[in-house]
């Protein structure tokens, strides 16, 4: 498995009209790679593809539709030229307990965060093999290394994700395809404004991070990590390491 340059990526983001994807979109086409961003929210997609010009161009891809996958891998091959690389990164949050969360809010957000994922793999794997192999960002959380009260849905899918990320590591090996999974602290997005404001103050780095940040990494996992596949790159601040006591 070798590195690829950034400008060599022809790469499909999902969620990526805003936060960490259109982040890791706007880093990428700056460097050069033909760059599809995918999401639901066309407007601001269409409007962010417009201001990185012809490296980038925008489609409509809801993660938990197969055919809205088949169509997206059909046109990447066609408008970049292959595909060799895909961040699945479009993901929901969604709060509870194990006693009041409701299941039909648990189960539509499983199917974003963990089907939506599978689904992406599944769908792009061919056509990753036909590029001749390439890497693949499975965008889980913090939250999918460890138990936080209240997030039980969340962390759930996250920990999926994890495990989905391992497998298709050793699935697609033979193929040349890397397979990487990510896992970010909180982060500035708008997802990121849902968590509670003081999240970060007790962490090594007592702050959130920029979705800049974390486009940077995604790029070193994409381009760079060429001896690692199946593995979690950490991004948090810190977080996972321990609290550090904020003496008065
Ligand atoms: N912000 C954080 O603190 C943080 C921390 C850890 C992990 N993450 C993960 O990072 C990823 C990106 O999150 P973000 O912070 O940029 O959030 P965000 O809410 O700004 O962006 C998420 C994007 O996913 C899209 N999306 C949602 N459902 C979709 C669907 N069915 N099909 C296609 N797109 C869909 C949204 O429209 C949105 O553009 C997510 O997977 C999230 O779980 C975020």
């Amino acid at each position: 498995m070798t590195m690829i340059a950034p400008e060599d990526l022809n790469i499909l983001i999902t969620g990526g009209a805003r936060g960490i994807g259109a982040a890791t979109a706007r880093l990428l086409a700056a460097q050069g790679a033909s760059v599809m961003i995918t999401d639901v929210l066309d407007e601001e997609g269409a409007a962010l593809a417009r201001d990185l010009g012809p490296p980038a161009r925008y489609r409509r891809l809801d993660v938990t539709s197969e055919a809205d996958w088949n169509d997206a891998v059909t046109a990447a091959e066609e408008t970049l030229g292959g595909l060799n690389a895909l961040f699945n990164n479009a993901g929901l949050l969604a709060f509870g307990t194990v006693e009041n969360t409701d299941p039909a809010a648990f189960r539509h957000m499983l199917e974003v965060n963990v089907m939506g994922c599978f689904l992406g793999m599944r769908a792009c794997a061919a056509a990753m093999r036909r590029a001749g192999g390439g890497a693949i960002v499975n965008c889980s959380s913090i939250a999918g290394m460890n138990g936080y009260a209240g997030f039980m849905p969340y962390v759930t899918s996250k920990w999926a994700l994890r495990g989905m990320n391992k497998c298709a590591a050793l699935d697609l090996a033979a193929d040349n395809i890397r397979v990487l999974s990510l896992h970010p602290g909180p982060i500035r997005t708008v997802m990121g404004d849902e968590l509670p404001p003081d999240i970060a103050a007790s962490q090594p780095i007592a702050r959130f991070g920029e979705p800049e940040e974390v486009a940077r990494m995604v790029r070193f996992m994409l381009c760079e990590a060429s001896y690692s596949t199946g593995s979690e790159f950490v991004i948090d601040g810190g977080a996972l390491t321990g609290q550090v006591p904020r003496l008065e």
